[in-house]
């Protein structure tokens, strides 16, 4: 069965495969440019998202939108989404059956984006991405080659609110991300 970004969307809308079908105001798709190189994959929706129903509309939103910003990126042409759609309670990291039962929605969109270049946000979606024992202090702006596209992690918004000197070394990550961009793709 060949789904479409529609339909997706509509399953999404209506979700109960896992118990944060209920918990949930608004499930969280991903967004931005369906014909965009880069795609995103952070962890999870937090508050502000479970209230807007867009990805990165709170305070990591804003650190987000801030390196993007430096590197010359904008939020219309790269996609942004989540390894699962809904809100978990008090912001706790995904449970891994939460992560399992969302998982096709992932992929489905990974499908039809068919990016050149998928960056994780964050530890959770690097182990879940490209390798369980996933270091992101070690390993962050670190290249791995798949079938069609190559990977990397920088870390997580919310990591850098936390921990502020961590932005520059994201913003030299994301720095390299466009790099990389304009090396494969223009
Ligand atoms: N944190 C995430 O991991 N995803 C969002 O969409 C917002 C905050």
């Amino acid at each position: 069965m060949q789904y479409t970004w529609n339909d997706i969307e509509q399953h999404i809308a209506v979700c109960t495969q896992c118990p944060l079908g209920q918990t949930r105001n608004l499930p969280v798709m991903g967004r931005g440019s369906r014909q965009a190189e880069i795609m995103l994959i952070a962890e999870a929706p937090g508050g502000q998202e479970d209230q807007q129903g867009i990805p990165f509309v709170g305070r990591s939103g804003e650190v987000l939108d801030r390196l993007l910003q430096d590197c010359g990126l904008r939020r219309e042409e790269i996609y942004i989404t989540n390894i699962i759609k809904c809100h978990p309670p008090g912001n706790r990291d995904p449970k891994e059956e939460e992560k399992e039962a969302c998982f096709p929605y992932l992929k489905y969109e990974t499908y039809l984006l068919k990016p050149r270049i998928i960056v994780c946000l964050g530890r959770v979606a690097a182990q879940r991405i490209i390798s369980p024992d996933y270091k992101i202090t070690r390993q962050h702006g670190t290249w791995v080659c798949r079938k069609n596209c190559v990977l990397t992690a920088v870390y997580h918004p919310s990591a850098i609110l936390r921990d502020p000197p961590k932005y520059e070394e994201a913003k030299r990550d994301f720095c390299e991300i466009v790099r990389k961009r304009d090396e494969l793709c223009r």
